[in-house]
């Protein structure tokens, strides 16, 4: 494990629970973060505060990358280099479009499989959802509302993520967002917006609107799907809100547990080992990051510019961060 901060002690829990994984090594700057994380799993892992000698050393197999946005990048290109086979990185992919992709060009040329943390694709109610929507429960999905939490690029990228889960995996065509850059914060050291909304179309026909931050939210995360024939809210974690079917009125929806974070985060190392072990892709696959990713910048760039942004995005930076990362604070000019 890379950094092992307070996403590490999730997906530790994670490790804990695939037996085809033994935590060998934690590395963090700080010492005692890698050595509390040891005591407090009772791993008997070795201990390091650098990465590149921990890769040298100890020679793993598979990584966890549990570390702020800007050292994605930088640290899988490392992995890969030390003959790592695959690396399972927190979310969101990069603070740029060019370094993310460039994350799954070093991918997809060295073979080192990468994987990404949306881990709410495990959780029961999103599974259910999926379920319901390729039975055709509720017919064909017209639009979606999109709410994130906070920032796009944080937080918007499991609102995307679950978006495209329901909606066929279908890739965006076009894009059109505006932006309140009044107050610009630091999201894991990426400049961050104070509130976008956006229409985001996708190639399937699907529309979507999305709210990140903001007043007058109407569900705190999540989306709302409006449906030939029926209108469903579910919440990022899977969690059934209002569920209508126009032609059976008195359909409910299934009774699920409460959602399980710990349960969530064993399906995502079990997702990445079996990519490794079946060459298949992983439901968290880098391909499927990318999409999320690209309308993320996408949405900056049109919010930046004034302009709707037809896809794939060929501007490689971060047009927010580009536009208005001089406001974030200690930033010159902030
Ligand atoms: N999947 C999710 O639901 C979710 C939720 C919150 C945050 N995140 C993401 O997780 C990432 C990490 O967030 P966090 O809350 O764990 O941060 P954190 O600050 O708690 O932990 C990061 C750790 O990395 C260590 N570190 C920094 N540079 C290092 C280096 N070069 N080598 C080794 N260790 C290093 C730090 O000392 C720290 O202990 C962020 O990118 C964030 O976007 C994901």
């Amino acid at each position: 494990m890379i950094g092992c901060g307070k996403r590490a002690q999730a997906m530790a829990r994670g490790l804990t629970a695939e037996p085809r994984c033994q935590v060998v090594a934690l590395t963090d700057l700080k010492q005692e973060a890698a050595a509390g994380l040891d005591q407090s799993f009772g791993f008997g892992a070795a201990v390091f505060t650098d990465h590149r000698r921990m890769l040298a050393e100890v020679k793993p197999d598979v990584v966890v990358a549990s570390l702020w946005t800007p050292l994605h990048l930088p640290v899988f290109r490392d992995c890969a280099e030390a003959g790592v086979k695959a690396v399972l990185s927190e979310k969101p992919m990069a603070p740029t479009w060019g370094e993310a992709l460039e994350m799954a060009r070093i991918a997809e040329s060295s073979g080192c499989r990468l994987t990404f943390c949306h881990q709410r694709r495990f959780c029961e109610g999103n599974r259910a959802v999926r379920r319901l929507l390729a039975e055709g429960r509720f017919g064909k999905i017209l639009a979606m509302d999109l709410y994130s939490p906070c920032c796009l690029l944080d937080c918007g990228t499991h609102t995307f993520d679950q978006a495209l889960s329901f909606n066929n995996e279908s890739p965006a065509k076009w894009v059109h967002a505006a932006v309140d850059a009044s107050e610009v914060k630091l999201q894991f050291g990426v400049p961050a917006e104070k509130m976008l909304s956006a229409l985001v179309v996708f190639e399937n026909g699907v529309r979507a609107w999305m709210q990140s931050l903001g007043p007058d939210r109407d569900m705190p995360t999540g989306l709302r799907i409006h449906a030939t024939n029926g209108l469903l809210e579910v919440g990022w974690d899977g969690q059934i809100g209002r569920a209508h079917v126009f032609d059976d009125p008195a359909w409910r929806p299934p009774e699920l547990p409460a959602p399980e974070q710990d349960a969530a985060m064993a399906g995502v190392v079990r997702d990445t080992i079996d990519g490794l072990a079946t060459g298949k892709e992983p439901e968290l696959s880098h391909q499927k990051a990318l999409r999320a990713t690209e309308i993320i910048f996408a949405c900056y760039e049109s919010a930046a510019t004034h302009r709707r942004v037809e896809l794939p995005l060929t501007r490689t930076d971060n047009a927010f961060t580009t536009v208005f990362g001089e406001r974030a604070p200690g930033a010159s000019g902030a």
